[in-house]
């Protein structure tokens, strides 16, 4: 008979887009979880099987687990502790006013292990954190805690991406498991077995950089690729067919090469910040970074300019916004260049009706009441009359569109779009006047 993989009562600490996504996903692989979070809304909210943000796939894998008895939810991070061989630390870590990251909460939560240090733990940071800060986690746990009973620090940084979580948690490029005792390697492979990838194995520093790096990269490509459009927007090139080119090199690769309105949500921007900021502390200036950051910051108001340049006065002008969120298949509205775009649109003196397929409630949070803002209940109620079509999330709905019938309703027909999703020789035949970045 074939050995059973060995399964743990884990504890999984924030029940945000990496913590809920982890707990039911380790819930999913047999482990017996308890996902602990201050917030007794939210804890109240997923007790009832309600997801508290929208990602596909979640709410269905939430009722499974939740049925079977694998998954459960406390707001008593002591107790959950208690029960617990290994706890994931995933809670925020928001940048503060200087870019750094705020790590109370890591703090906070090292504390009260500390406290209820029962028996041994393996502690594992999964937020994003600059680099030592699993050492502080140590110095934190060895500091407070009341008795000699062992325990472990490693770091498991998540790569997932919103909107795809559910599939990256079981189908990662590769697993990052930063150790420094053979059990916590071990407890760590074990909880994993079932997850067919690579496994590296490193040392808790380079795991933690591991992560840094590969946003930081991956902002890199995007800002790049960016610089590159405003070139070919001097040039008359199309982006389109640069990046398309660029991208057949096996050695360039061809994904996070699509220009826009830049990078937001609630992982690249604080991450590229965070790691300027380490590095600096550390003694390295990382001039690099900075122009990474730098050409995103601009790329939202770039594109307010072309719109500008195009309809010459936009005070009063009528304009629909399609996509809010700062990516599709999310409601998130985190660092959302969209709404920077409408903030700026809104200045300018506009009259806007904005459309998203699942971000409006979160996007009315954000959004200051304005009598410049409307929403509509759909892409064709919000072109109604309007003097430009701006879209701003590639969501597959927004692909789909029928530009005709679109057209037919609009004032005049400008498309900014802010994605570089339509075919523009296909939209300039059916009479739009087309903007995009870089094309
Ligand atoms: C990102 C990483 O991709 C994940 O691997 C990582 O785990 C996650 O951050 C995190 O640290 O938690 P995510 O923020 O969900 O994931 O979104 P991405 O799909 O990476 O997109 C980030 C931003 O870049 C979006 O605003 C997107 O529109 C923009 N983007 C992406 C572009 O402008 N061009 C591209 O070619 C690709």
């Amino acid at each position: 008979m074939a050995k059973k993989n060995k399964k743990y009562d884990i504890c999984v600490v924030g029940a945000g887009h990496v913590g809920l996504i982890a707990a039911v996903g380790f819930a999913k692989l047999g482990h017996k979880v308890i996902c602990a979070d201050n917030d007794k809304k939210k804890i109240e909210q997923l007790r009832r099987g309600k997801p508290v943000f929208y990602e596909p796939e979640l709410q269905d894998l939430l009722k499974k687990v939740k049925g079977k008895n694998n998954l459960r939810f406390s707001n008593s991070l002591a107790d959950a502790a208690k029960r617990s061989e290994v706890i994931f630390i995933a809670v925020g870590t928001p940048p503060l006013a200087d870019g750094s990251a705020d790590l109370a909460s890591i703090e906070s939560v090292a504390r009260t292990i500390a406290d209820n240090l029962n028996s041994y733990k393996l502690i594992v940071g999964k937020s994003t954190v600059p680099v030592q800060t699993g050492q502080k986690i140590k110095e934190v746990i060895n500091r407070y805690k009341k008795n000699s009973v062992p325990f472990d620090i490693a770091s498991n940084p998540e790569f997932l991406r919103e909107g795809k979580a559910i599939y990256d948690f079981f189908h990662p490029d590769r697993i990052v498991l930063g150790v420094e005792s053979k059990r916590a390697e071990k407890v760590l492979r074990d909880i994993y077995r079932d997850i067919k990838t690579k496994v590296i194995v490193t040392d808790i520093a380079a795991a933690e950089i591991i992560k840094h790096a590969s946003n930081s990269f991956l902002a890199t490509k995007i800002s790049f690729v960016n610089a590159v459009a405003r070139v070919c927007d001097k040039a008359g090139a199309d982006i389109k067919s640069v990046a398309a080119a660029m991208g057949l090199d096996k050695r360039i690769g061809k994904s996070f090469l699509n220009a826009g309105v830049g990078f937001g949500g609630f992982c690249f921007p604080k991450d590229v910040e965070a790691f300027i900021y380490i590095a600096k502390r550390l003694g390295y200036e990382f001039d690099f970074l900075k122009e990474v950051r730098n050409v995103n910051i601009k790329q939202p108001g770039y594109f307010v300019e072309k719109i500008k340049e195009h309809l010459w006065i936009l005070k009063n002008k009528k304009i629909a916004v399609l996509g809010l969120s700062f990516k599709p298949d999310t409601d998130d509205m985190r660092f959302s260049p969209a709404i920077s775009i409408v903030n700026n649109l809104v200045k300018e003196g506009a009259s806007l009706t904005l459309y998203d397929p699942q971000g409006i409630d979160e996007a009315k949070k954000v959004l200051k009441k304005s009598t410049k803002i409307k929403f509509a209940k759909d892409s064709y109620q919000a072109a109604k009359n309007c003097d430009c079509l701006c879209v701003l999330t590639e969501w597959e709905e927004f692909k789909k569109i029928n530009l005709k019938k679109i057209k037919s309703n609009m004032n005049y027909p400008l498309l900014a779009d802010g994605r570089n999703i339509f075919d523009k020789n296909k939209v300039t035949k059916l009479g739009f006047s087309y903007l995009g970045i870089g094309r």
